[in-house]
């Protein structure tokens, strides 16, 4: 009982420590998703600029080998800033990817998960979806809108 307890609030305070760490204001819409790869990093860079650059609705930003910056345009005309930051994990040859989309204007909090597709639709479309050892982690708290996303 006590080590479940124990379990349940390390969780609490691991999934705090990261919606803390560098989270946007609350009053934007926003959605942060962690993806893990066994691709080494500068692959998984590659990717994700190639797919950003055949994506229209995306313009891409300053790219470097730690931070990939772009702005996408959803079909409703809002802007959202949209983050890629890559770290190599302690394992070798892997890719710890780090997303984040923030909406520009507080009245698109109910983004009806914008946010999380602009980051999804750029790793499925770049094919990382399919890479080994592929895992993505988010939930409600990380990612407004997760559950009413419908991806196109
Ligand atoms: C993205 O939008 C912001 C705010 O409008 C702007 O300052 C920035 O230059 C834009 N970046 C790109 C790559 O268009
Ligand atoms: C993207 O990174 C730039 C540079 O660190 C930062 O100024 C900007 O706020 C970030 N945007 C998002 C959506 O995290
Ligand atoms: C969200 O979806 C609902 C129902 O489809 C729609 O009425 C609403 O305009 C959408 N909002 C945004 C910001 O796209």
């Amino acid at each position: 009982m006590a080590a479940k307890t124990l379990v349940v609030a390390c969780v609490l305070i691991l999934g705090l420590g990261i919606v803390t760490n560098g989270a946007p204001s609350p009053t934007q819409a926003y959605c942060k998703i962690v993806w893990l790869l066994g691709v080494p990093c500068d692959q998984v860079n590659m990717a994700i600029v190639t797919q950003v650059k055949a994506m229209g609705s995306y313009k891409l930003g300053p790219v470097t080998a730690a931070l990939i910056q772009a702005n996408h345009t959803s079909s409703v005309g809002q802007i959202e800033s949209v983050n890629f930051t890559m770290m190599a994990t302690a394992m070798s040859m892997g890719c710890h990817v780090e997303g984040l989309s923030v909406s520009a204007f507080w009245f698109s909090l109910l983004d009806n998960g914008t946010n999380y597709c602009n980051l999804h639709n750029v790793i499925q479309g770049s094919g990382l979806s399919k890479a080994p050892g592929f895992t993505e982690y988010t939930n409600e708290w990380l990612c407004l809108g997760l559950g009413l996303s419908a991806c196109k």
